[in-house]
């Protein structure tokens, strides 16, 4: 059995339905021998607010993220692409796990993948995530770049059926475990 690997996933879309979450699924059914994905909701984090950080100190359901995401030996997040971008709710969650001290990202092995209505499926959404992370000091997986368009037509009542999909993200997976293996070496 290969050395356990704790993976928190992040899924950039809030709604029920969502494609982004579906994919988080998936790869739990995906994840290679020793990995575990654990999916963390994003939904009930309150906008970034620096008179609440400074009044009361950063809020628990933020805390209680930045704390997942340090546990973990890895993140994988799941984005959509909304006007060209990734979500704000995505956004708002990377701003609060940024804050000192120990920003959660720092060093954090990341892997990303995402699905989107549109033909390119989050191409550029995932060039602005990529952006945001190196300034955290994440170290991205590079390869294989998941997109997922027409998404509507690839996910059946939250299933990932897509073959070459599944195969990408199962190929992430893989690499992400190895990437986890090499910066702990
Ligand atoms: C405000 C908004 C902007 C969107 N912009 C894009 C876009 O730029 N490119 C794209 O492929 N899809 C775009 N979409 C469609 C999303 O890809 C689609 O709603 C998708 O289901 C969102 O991901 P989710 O299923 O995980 O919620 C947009 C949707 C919304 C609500």
């Amino acid at each position: 059995m290969s050395n356990p690997i704790s993976v928190l996933g992040i899924s950039g879309s809030v709604r029920k339905g969502s494609y982004n979450t579906a994919l988080l699924r998936a790869a739990q059914g995906l994840a290679p021998a020793g990995m575990t994905i654990a999916v963390t909701d994003i939904s009930k984090l309150p906008f970034y607010d620096g008179d609440l950080e400074s009044s009361s100190g950063i809020p628990l359901v933020a805390e209680d993220l930045r704390a997942r995401i340090r546990a973990a030996d890895a993140v994988l997040i799941a984005t959509p692409e909304y006007n060209g971008s990734f979500s704000g709710a995505l956004k708002n969650a990377i701003d609060w796990a940024s804050r000192p001290p120990h920003q959660a990202f720092a060093a954090k092995p990341v892997g990303i993948m995402g699905a989107s209505g549109g033909a390119l499926g989050t191409v550029r959404s995932q060039g602005h995530l990529r952006d945001v992370l190196t300034m955290l000091d994440a170290r991205m997986v590079n390869a294989p770049q998941v997109f997922v368009g027409a998404a509507q037509n690839k996910i059946e009542d939250g299933v990932l059926k897509d073959e070459p999909s599944l195969g990408f993200i199962k190929t992430l997976l893989e690499n992400l475990a190895a990437w986890v293996e090499k910066l702990r070496a």
